[in-house]
């Protein structure tokens, strides 16, 4: 029997039994958070990441009346984590994705959702574009001490670590040392584009949740729990958002690998 939180020493661990249950206490955590933080404030700033594994997340977070009703959406200023290098009406594209299972069914104004201008710019003027927004967003300059606060950034896994679009190797490398908000790299593995925001803003949220399900993400979930430091190769644990542990959001396949 599977507990339904397991404690490691440098992570937390909510488990559910699939992954609409898993999504499940991630949306239910959601609202209590969200009305923890918004209560006196006009605006909460919130990350999201797109892929395969949050689609569940977003449909919940749309359908259920419990979350629907709860979550401040009004005072929501939505940006994305990461994006593909394709325009916003393509399959791949991550902000399509959200608009489909969320933004379409949420009262989320239009003019608080803040997709990353891809694919119609040069990375380097889509780069300093979404900087732009961020400045404009939190009120900040770029260059200045600030960083962009969100005080949520939804996070997903792949099975060979990647978080965000930091994906292993010369990527992580790079974007590890930049203390800029946001990068457009060429990804080697995948042989395209990303827009991702950066270690250092991601690590600058209030909390940082990652939703992982599935066997294929279980050995690679033990190695970034359990296995040596090694963020070039398991950029997941390059997520520690001021300083503490994220946390985790799992279900028992994902976690099949671990000892606990
Ligand atoms: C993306 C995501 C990416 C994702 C992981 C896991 O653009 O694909 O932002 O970082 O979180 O690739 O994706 P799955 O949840 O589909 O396994």
């Amino acid at each position: 029997m599977v507990p339904d939180i397991v404690k490691l020493d440098n992570a937390i661990l909510h488990v559910g039994k699939d992954p609409v249950e898993t999504a499940f206490i991630l949306a239910q955590e959601m609202v209590k958070y969200f009305e923890s933080v918004s209560s006196n404030r006009k605006h909460v700033y919130l990350a999201i990441s797109g892929g395969s594994t949050p689609r569940t997340l977003y449909q919940l977070l749309a359908s259920e009346e419990q979350f629907r009703d709860r979550i401040p959406w009004r005072k929501i200023q939505l940006f994305w984590v990461d994006e593909r290098w394709v325009p916003q009406d393509h399959p791949d594209s991550n902000f399509r994705m959200v608009k489909e299972t969320l933004l379409s069914r949420v009262p989320i104004p239009d003019f608080q959702i803040h997709p990353m201008p891809v694919a119609s710019f040069p990375p380097e003027d889509a780069k300093a574009k979404y900087e732009r927004v961020l400045e404009r967003m939190f009120e900040i300059v770029v260059g200045s001490r600030d960083l962009p606060t969100f005080d949520l950034v939804l996070l997903g896994m792949g099975s060979d670590g990647h978080t965000a679009s930091i994906f292993p190797g010369r990527v992580a490398e790079s974007l590890m040392k930049v203390s800029t908000w946001v990068e457009c790299p060429f990804v080697p593995q995948l042989n395209s584009r990303r827009m991702t925001l950066t270690p250092v803003v991601l690590n600058a949220a209030r909390e940082a949740w990652f939703l992982v399900c599935g066997e294929k993400k279980a050995l690679t979930l033990k190695k970034v729990l359990k296995g040596r430091k090694d963020p070039l190769n398991l950029p997941a644990q390059m997520i520690r958002p001021r300083g503490r542990s994220p946390k985790w959001f799992v279900d028992v396949h994902a976690i099949s690998e671990l000892d606990f």
